[in-house]
């Protein structure tokens, strides 16, 4: 009976998990979502501590004392991580967490293959299925490689890590991986090697190092997003070895919905993945902004003219970007919102898929300021409507409005689609200096004759803009 009430529970914990998923896609369920998913892992650990029972012996969990210290030990760190984390450092929140999903699969292998080499000492090789121990080897090589490539990213991402790279080293990494591998096989095939187990580990966690070492460290991002692949594949061959169904569900979906996050990143940025982790993309900026030469001239405008612009406007559409997250801006920007709505203009604000540095950062850092979800348009709606908007107030954004994604082919961020903002009447840029952004290149809008530059960090200006509509 109990294990039929126990299979119960893991259907509803995958349901849970699904649906979770889909409500994440929406800014306005997210929240919700990611509690119902949680209420569906809470009733598979404790279906699983209190329900499973071995088919064989029919005893129950034991060292009940230990899981539910690490479930509290464990609860208690996310629980106040999660919550003393700031917004701009989710990322690396997430990666560390990644990390220890990772390192839990790794575990898992270890333990598991310790058993295995138990049983193979008093029955004989043959009594262990080959099956059984690829997958315990599969586990061990990619939780090891998401362990050890999520901690790399952590460290790049608060900036205790820095860059490193050295000429032929990819090929070196692909020679770590190709040994790895091979050794995996190996001990597949003559399981009794038990030490194998060890120096497949600590290649696995070398290759994961040199994986992540190159890649630059504004790219970080996608890389966690394809490590939280890895993870979810790790936590699924834990699934197969024990035969539970809801960490095989929850191991694919994590796999498949990291897999789809990565490429998703990647095509916003319209660059392969290839290009990500081999190319030095984003890593060495200032090389990159000193190969351009300026494009011109450009004007500036000050606080009072661009508050005389956005009060007699119609429609003001804000977009805003990576500048905006930095500065801590979101709370005085929907402030200048209000005040705008109240002398009767109409204020949205254009969403790019990959402004700031993570997925989701703009609405993410908006809705942090209660800005309503409904005045959040994507890009393709916001492109729309820009022909119909007095002013656009871009704020620290760069690249997801440079126009040379659009007509300079030459251009590394050629075939991204972008924001069309000088579709507008007028255009006015928010951001400290003529420095390029992430993509390290010079941007053609800044000098078009529509386009005018507010300089100054984004919380001081929209300060001081708040300050001078109040009085026009
Ligand atoms: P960026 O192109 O990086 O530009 C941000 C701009 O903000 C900079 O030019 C900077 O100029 C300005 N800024 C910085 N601090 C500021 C402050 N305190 N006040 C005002 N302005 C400030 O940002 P974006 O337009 O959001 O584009 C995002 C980029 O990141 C894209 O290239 C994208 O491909 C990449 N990326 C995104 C993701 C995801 S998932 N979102 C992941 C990886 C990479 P100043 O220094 O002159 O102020």
């Amino acid at each position: 009976m109990q294990e039929h009430i126990l299979t119960i529970c893991y259907l509803v914990a995958s349901v849970t998990f699904i649906l979770g998923l889909k409500m994440l896609s929406n800014p306005a369920a997210a929240r919700k979502g990611n509690l119902v998913a949680a209420a569906g892992m809470t009733i598979a650990i404790f279906g699983t501590i209190f329900l499973y029972h071995d088919a064989e012996t029919g005893a129950g969990l034991h060292n009940l004392g230990w899981i539910f210290g690490g479930l509290c030990i464990g609860g208690i760190i996310g629980t106040l991580a999660a919550k003393k984390v700031k917004m701009t450092a989710m990322p690396e929140m997430v990666s560390l967490f990644n990390g220890m999903g990772g390192a839990c699969a790794a575990l898992i292998s270890i333990v598991e293959f310790n058993h295995l080499s138990a049983e193979i000492v008093q029955s004989g090789v043959a009594a262990v299925s080959a099956g059984k121990i690829l997958i315990i080897v599969l586990g061990l090589i990619i939780g090891s490689v998401s362990f050890a490539g999520s901690i790399i990213a952590w460290g790049k991402l608060n900036g205790s890590i820095k860059d490193f790279s050295f000429s032929g080293q990819n090929i070196l990494n692909l020679f770590i991986l190709a040994v790895t591998l091979g050794l995996g096989a190996y001990l597949v095939m003559q399981p009794g090697q038990s030490m194998f187990v060890y120096i497949i580990l600590t290649l696995a966690l070398i290759y994961g190092v040199f994986f992540v070492m190159p890649i630059g460290g504004a790219d970080m991002p996608v890389v966690i997003s394809l490590l939280n692949s890895f993870t979810g594949v790790a936590a699924a061959c834990g699934g197969f070895l024990y035969d539970n169904k809801v960490m095989l569900t929850g191991g694919i979906l994590v796999g498949a919905a990291g897999t789809l996050l990565t490429i998703l990143m990647c095509k916003a940025m319209n660059r392969s993945l290839t290009n990500v982790l081999i190319g030095s993309f984003g890593g060495n900026k200032q090389g990159a902004a000193s190969g351009n030469t300026a494009q011109g001239h450009y004007k500036e405008i000050s606080l009072s003219d661009s508050a005389m612009l956005m009060s007699y406007a119609n429609k003001v559409m804000i977009v805003p970007g990576y500048g905006l997250a930095v500065a801590q801006a979101q709370h005085i920007c929907h402030e200048l919102e209000k005040i705008l709505n109240d002398k009767g203009v109409e204020v949205k604000y254009a969403i790019h898929p990959v402004a700031g540095r993570m997925p989701g950062h703009m609405n993410v850092l908006l809705a942090e300021a209660d800005v309503s979800y409904e005045k959040l348009l994507e890009m393709e709606e916001a492109n729309d409507e820009f022909k119909s908007c007095d002013v656009v107030l871009i704020l620290g954004a760069n690249d997801v409005v440079n126009p040379a994604a659009k007509n300079d082919p030459s251009s590394p961020i050629y075939g991204m689609p972008i924001l069309e903002v000088e579709l507008a009447k007028n255009v006015i840029v928010n951001k400290r200096s003529m420095k390029p952004g992430y993509a390290g290149i010079e941007n053609a809008l800044f000098f078009q004759p529509k386009t005018s530059m507010l300089f100054g960090d984004a919380k001081k200006v929209l300060q001081d803009l708040v300050g001078e509509i109040k009085s026009v």
